[in-house]
């Protein structure tokens, strides 16, 4: 891209560990390749309030093991607005930026979009917990928080084993069962739910119990993801259909919390990398992604169409895993 000499960073939604290996690698490269990097600080909201820090490669040192973002993040009700985004325009005037990096999920590439029709060029780069964007196999902090959630359930298998108890973990997960699917498989929960398939609490959770109980077991795990209901309701099913009290435990947020681990340091680098290349290029207005484990980009416009389904290979796997499962043979 022509005249490209100061362009802006932003972390928007909710926040996911890593985020800050992908603020520095923008920053870095952007500065490797003589442009000025601002941090825009509270997300949209912060493109519309003037609230930005100026990035050097010293400021963006140690961040690779913080978990959080140093640019703080928000939702903002404003920039859905035109009056909002006729706000943070000002803002990228103001400070003469010729184009924004925005890191988040879904909802932040919707204002990206929006941004790049008033003609300012934004690339995503994709950093939620949920790992359910469609045009990418991955997203950043997904596995920081499958390993949060895995130890987690670790330390409460522990004395729910010496107590012989039913457990129901809830995990993060509002409208994907990605993070209880891959949680519930690393940890061989007795059962798992998924917001997509909630249908047969029968089949999917109390037959597993059963099940396991008929092979011996004398303690369960069951693991529910947000979107499939709560665990205080999964806990009072389970008590209406067996007669047993399970113990309820909701992870919540400590599930965005923590040191990335590799995996998300190592993407959030590369990320970042190509997210500053792409506008370097000449490539704005795009997302960046993986795909089999290389870096794609996807025009935002067809990355927000694009669907991700819940891998049935997997889930099938996860229920060959289970007992009382229809893929049981002998006993
Ligand atoms: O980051 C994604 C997510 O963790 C969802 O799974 C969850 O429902 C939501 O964020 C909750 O975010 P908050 O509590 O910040 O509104």
């Amino acid at each position: 891209m022509e005249n490209l000499k100061r362009i802006g960073v932003l972390t928007s939604g909710g926040d996911a560990p890593g985020m800050n290996a992908a603020v520095r690698a923008v920053a870095r490269t952007a500065l490797a390749n003589g442009i000025e990097c601002i941090g825009i600080r509270r997300g949209w909201q912060g493109l519309i309030n003037c609230d930005f820090i100026q990035l050097t490669r010293a400021s963006v040192g140690h961040l690779l093991s913080k978990g959080g973002t140093i640019l703080y993040t928000a939702r903002s009700e404003e920039f859905k607005t035109p009056e909002g985004r006729q706000k943070a325009l000002v803002t990228c005037k103001m400070l003469g930026l010729d184009a924004v990096v925005a890191i988040g999920g879904d909802g932040t590439f919707r204002g990206a979009l929006e941004l790049s029709r008033l003609g300012v060029p934004v690339v995503g780069i994709p950093g939620t917990i949920d790992n359910d964007i469609g045009c990418t196999n991955y997203t950043i902090g997904f596995d920081s928080a499958c390993n949060t959630a895995i130890e987690c359930i670790d330390k409460l298998r522990d004395t729910m084993q010496s107590h012989e108890r039913c457990s129901v973990v809830q995990v993060m997960g509002r409208d994907a069962g990605f993070l209880a699917l891959y949680v519930g498989t690393a940890v061989g929960a007795t059962a798992v739910l998924v917001p997509e398939h909630v249908d047969d609490f029968e089949k999917n959770v109390i037959e597993r119990i059963r099940g396991a109980k008929l092979a011996g077991y004398t303690h369960f795990m069951v693991v529910v993801a947000e979107g499939a209901g709560t665990a205080h309701d999964v806990g009072q099913r389970i008590h209406d259909a067996l007669g047993i009290a399970p113990t309820i435990t909701v992870i919540g947020h400590i599930q965005r919390g923590g040191a990335p681990t590799g995996r998300d340091r190592e993407t959030a680098t590369r990320m970042g990398y190509y997210a500053v290349m792409a506008l370097v290029e000449g490539q704005g207005n795009c997302v960046i992604g993986t795909q089999e484990g290389s870096i794609v980009q996807i025009p935002i416009e067809d990355a927000l169409k694009m669907e991700k389904h819940l891998q049935m290979d997997r889930y099938n796997i996860m229920e060959i895993m289970q007992f009382g499962s229809n893929h049981e043979g002998e006993m």
